[in-house]
């Protein structure tokens, strides 16, 4: 088991019978559902609401049964990845570019069970360009607002093509190297016209499971 296996081997194992389950995106998160396909598999009941479309086809795939967010109350536990996590729980998400849904079903849950390996670790965030997602009408503008907080942000390209979301939006990735106050900078970015959300979670996270490539994992609690 790698790293990033052993800490979603570990959250899986928190998701009790009659749960109703978040999934986040990503190649972390994969392994989530991959576990909790398995487990399904074995006759545990849960349902589950996915954080991108790419998400509820794995889950479908292993037969994991998937609603609408709008379909249940709140949820037990959501697993998500995250690009950067630093020493308060704070984090950098959207690498993926599944930011929004993520922070909507993030916030919707009792608890919120981050899964990484140790290079996700950092003192500070911000080295990982912050992923902010922008309404495409007029998005040079909101880019220039972006950067007159600091940073360099820049449209994000997928294969040659402007970068879509599941909610029909672009990202902006925003290079600020440090971010010193990312609960100041949350609010600043979040009064630009044309955002819709950015991928600071700030107080957000219940925990963090760190796998290592021993196979490993740390529970790191508020
Ligand atoms: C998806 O939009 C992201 O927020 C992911 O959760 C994050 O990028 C972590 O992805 P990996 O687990 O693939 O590193």
């Amino acid at each position: 088991m790698n790293a990033k296996q052993a800490a979603a081997f570990k959250a899986v194992s928190y998701i009790k019978d009659g749960m109703i389950v978040g999934l986040g995106t990503g190649s972390t998160a994969y392994w989530a559902i991959q576990y909790l396909g398995e487990r399904v598999q074995q006759g545990l009941k849960v349902t589950a609401v996915a954080t991108s479309d790419e998400t509820e086809r794995l889950a479908r795939e292993v037969n994991i049964d998937v609603q609408p967010l709008d379909k249940v109350d709140i949820l037990d536990i959501d697993i998500d990845g995250a690009d950067e996590v630093d020493k308060n729980l704070n984090l950098i998400k959207g690498g993926g570019g599944a930011l929004l849904r993520e922070k909507i079903v993030a916030v919707a849950s009792k608890m919120f069970i981050v899964i990484a390996d140790e290079s996700k670790l950092v003192e500070n965030l911000g080295k990982f360009p912050l992923p902010v997602e922008v309404i495409p009408f007029g998005y040079t503008h909101t880019a220039k607002k972006l950067a007159a907080l600091g940073c360099k942000p820049v449209l994000r390209v997928k294969e040659g093509k402007t970068s879509i979301t599941d909610n029909s939006n672009y990202i902006l990735d925003c290079h600020f190297n440090v971010i010193a106050d990312p609960a100041a900078l949350q609010q600043q970015i979040n009064a630009i016209a044309g955002v819709v959300e950015s991928g600071l979670f700030v107080k957000v996270a219940s925990k963090v499971i760190v796998g290592s490539a021993d196979g490993a994992v740390k529970e790191i609690a508020k």
